[in-house]
């Protein structure tokens, strides 16, 4: 039997294995449009944790295992025995006698090591304080397709590389060096992509991630305090809350550390001129990003949030296989 595989972080997994799943990402979205049942999974049962909130993570979860033929099991804080705080390791082996994979989101990184440790089935990280990998697997889906229909010139009937057409963009990243920039780094290690992220004092990204990444030695990857001197010329841009979850008691501090890294009109024109936006969502409107930035001809956030059910998707087929 071969070893089950996890997705805790971007690097669980290989530069081409990261290229079939958005592959294959954009074929569950065209096979979708078209109404084509895919119910490759038939049978499947995953379980989803929940120690934080989500909307996104959560129904995006649910429609895909069922879509694929499937069974969803939500579980919030106060659902299960690890609100009254049944060890971790426990639940993964209970767990995994049910289930045919977990997804986990919640605090500390640890915890989805822990499970994944302990459980004998695929281990999917849905958020933790340190990295948001489905995130970015959805966001690179959106960058590849959007600049695949826009620009990508390749001779009929062949496939354009994804590694070549994401490598081909610049990178921008502005805001809280939080999960969300801890997994564009790791992605920028991953498949060599030049990013350069603007966070100010205090609130840089994680100093192991960032080491990680570049001794991997793809890509070009820079942390600089001045979010104009992050998007000049660059492709695509993001952002994400000044405060992520369980860090409320910070708001009022981190508003202050981040006056001038909202991502506005001003800030948008600095880039190049068919740069797209991102944002994980939820948005604060008036913070990290303007209404017209958002609701702008260069936001791609909508598609962004539809990519989490085509690119989890693959990545259900794919650890479930
Ligand atoms: N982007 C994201 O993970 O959203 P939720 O917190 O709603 O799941
Ligand atoms: N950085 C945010 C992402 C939410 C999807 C948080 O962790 O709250």
């Amino acid at each position: 039997m071969s070893k089950k595989r996890d997705f805790l972080s971007l690097w669980d997994v290989t530069e081409a294995e990261f290229a079939a799943l958005i592959r294959r990402a954009e074929e569950l979205r065209f096979l979708r449009q078209v109404r084509t049942p895919h119910a490759t999974r038939p049978g499947r049962v995953v379980a989803l944790i929940f120690e934080k909130a989500s909307t996104r993570t959560r129904v995006s979860f649910e429609v895909a295992v069922w879509e694929l033929g499937g069974h969803a099991i939500v579980m919030g804080r106060n659902d299960s025995q690890l609100g009254r705080g049944e060890p971790i390791k426990d639940t993964a082996r209970v767990m995994s006698r049910y289930c045919h994979g977990i997804m986990v989101r919640t605090f500390g990184h640890e915890r989805v090591k822990e499970l994944a440790d302990y459980a004998s089935v695929p281990v999917i990280n849905g958020l933790t304080d340190l990295l948001h990998p489905c995130q970015v697997l959805a966001d690179l889906q959106t960058v590849y397709a959007h600049f695949l229909e826009h620009e990508t010139k390749t001779p009929a009937g062949s496939v354009p590389d994804v590694v070549q057409v994401l490598r081909s963009q610049r990178y921008a990243w502005v805001g809280d060096g939080n999960n969300m920039a801890n997994t564009w780094i790791e992605a920028a290690g991953l498949l060599g992509l030049d990013l350069m992220l603007a966070c100010p004092d205090g609130l840089q990204p994680n100093p192991d991630v960032l080491e990680t990444a570049r001794r991997q030695g793809h890509g070009r990857i820079q942390v600089v305090r001045d979010p104009r001197e992050a998007v000049a010329g660059r492709r695509v841009i993001s952002t994400d809350v000044f405060a992520s979850m369980g860090k409320e008691e910070e708001v009022e501090a981190r508003k202050r550390a981040l006056v001038g890294y909202g991502v506005d009109r001003a800030l948008m024109a600095g880039a190049d001129a068919n740069a797209i936006f991102l944002h994980c969502l939820p948005a604060h409107r008036g913070e990290e990003v303007s209404d017209e930035v958002i609701e702008g001809p260069a936001s791609q956030v909508w598609q962004e949030a539809e990519n989490r059910l085509h690119s989890q998707k693959a990545l259900l087929e794919w650890l479930l296989s």
